[in-house]
């Protein structure tokens, strides 16, 4: 079974990802997994952090001569801004004056919520852990789980469809969207150039103003092929395991797969995916009209492009701070403010990528098993052949 965690404070020495479940002899891309971390840094509204760090991924475990060995995985993610934190958060005690309190809450962080579950007077060790500077670490992982899907010749990316009030009103295609994460200067990541630009008025207008803004991406999955996930068991629905694992990620607020919003306010006959046969398709002879289930009916793959979509509420952290109360005197004052990101979807697009990764590569394993790639390879191309004879 593939199981992962990360750990890791965001002005901590460093993060740390654990993969364990992967077969062996998965070649390992350091360059690739490289690529995906700068991608998780890139978009406009980041704010001055992203200019300190340079993810590198340092694998410590379970890859040796560039392959998997079955053993788990940890990989390393130096924080390049720990030199500038050591004294005020140190592993050991350190002098309590150099510490770094977070004085008042921020509104829409988990600054009170988490003080209150751990009995912190104030919130740093909350926001260190709560922090998304943690979905560096899941990307890491996630390109990983990439790696393995490839094989498969399954690929996971995204684009951004909406920042603030400006939004796409079509579907994007899948080459489209992949010559967006193919770039090498990231804007806003949105394949519709003037649409991009109206975004990226947006973000300087919220700029300006000492304000955030939040967005929509959508994750594709494309080659996913018919099967995994099932009804059968409510907690192994690939629908509910998507969801949850988009959702997890900060800030993501709400989860959309295919036209799932939309569908509700319409007439089922306008809805579901009309079958036909005869298809000169990937896996099977069944074709679909359209794809507004996102790839999953019953909560099983149906062998279209799985399409995610994750919504984010504006990011807490303002220039021009919501009103809040001091944790030490209980007087009312502005919630506290630390060098922050204005708008992130691009960058949670990425890291959304690495969960459905995780996920997809997850239900493939727990579908096609073995120890090995051979193994791996040759069971999915046994069910791959089985459905080409349905
Ligand atoms: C890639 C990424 C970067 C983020 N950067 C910031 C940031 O700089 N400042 C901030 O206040 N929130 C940022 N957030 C959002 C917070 O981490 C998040 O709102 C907070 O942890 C509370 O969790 P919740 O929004 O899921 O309730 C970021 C989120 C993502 C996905």
């Amino acid at each position: 079974m593939l199981r992962y965690f990360t750990s890791g404070e965001s002005h901590g020495e460093a993060l740390v990802a654990f993969l364990s479940g992967l077969p062996a002899g998965l070649r390992v891309d350091q360059d690739f997994i490289d690529r995906e971390l700068w991608r998780r840094q890139q978009g406009y509204g980041r704010g001055g952090r992203m200019k300190i760090e340079t993810d590198r991924a340092h694998i410590v475990s379970g890859v040796r001569h560039g392959v998997t060995i079955g053993s788990p995985i940890a990989v390393l993610l130096e924080n390049k801004d720990w030199k500038n934190w050591q004294e005020s958060l140190p592993v050991a005690e350190g002098d309590p004056a150099k510490h770094q309190a977070l004085k008042s809450p921020r509104p829409g962080h988990a600054d009170l919520a988490g003080a209150l579950k751990y009995n912190f007077p104030e919130a740093r060790y909350v926001l260190e852990r709560a922090s998304a500077r943690e979905s560096a670490a899941r990307v890491a992982i996630g390109s990983i789980a990439k790696l393995l899907l490839r094989e498969l010749g399954i690929e996971v990316l995204s684009h951004v469809t909406s920042v603030g009030a400006v939004g796409l009103d079509h579907e994007v295609s899948w080459e489209r969207i992949r010559k967006v994460c193919n770039q090498n200067e990231v804007l806003l990541g949105c394949a519709d150039p003037e649409a991009e630009q109206r975004m990226k008025e947006e973000v300087d207008r919220v700029l300006k103003s000492g304000d955030s803004v939040g967005g929509v991406f959508e994750v594709v999955a494309q080659n996913v092929p018919p099967g995994l996930g099932t009804y059968a068991q409510w907690d192994e629905r690939l629908d509910a395991l998507l969801a949850a694992a988009v959702m997890s990620l900060q800030a993501v607020k709400a989860v959309e797969i295919g036209a799932g919003i939309r569908a509700a306010a319409s007439p089922g006959s306008q809805v579901h995916d009309e079958i036909g046969y005869n298809a000169d398709g990937t896996f099977t002879k069944f074709s679909r009209a359209h794809n507004n289930a996102g790839g999953i009916e019953g909560g099983v793959s149906n062998g279209q492009e799985i399409r995610v979509r994750g919504y984010l509420k504006p990011i807490s952290t303002l220039r021009r701070p919501l009103q809040s109360v001091d944790f030490a005197t209980r007087e009312p004052v502005k919630a506290a403010y630390e060098r922050s990101d204005v708008c992130v979807v691009p960058a949670a697009g990425v890291a959304a990528e690495a969960m459905v990764a995780l996920t997809l590569a997850r239900c493939a394993l727990e579908k096609f098993g073995g120890d090995s790639m051979l193994e791996t390879k040759r069971n999915f191309e046994g069910y791959v052949n089985q459905l080409r004879n349905y």
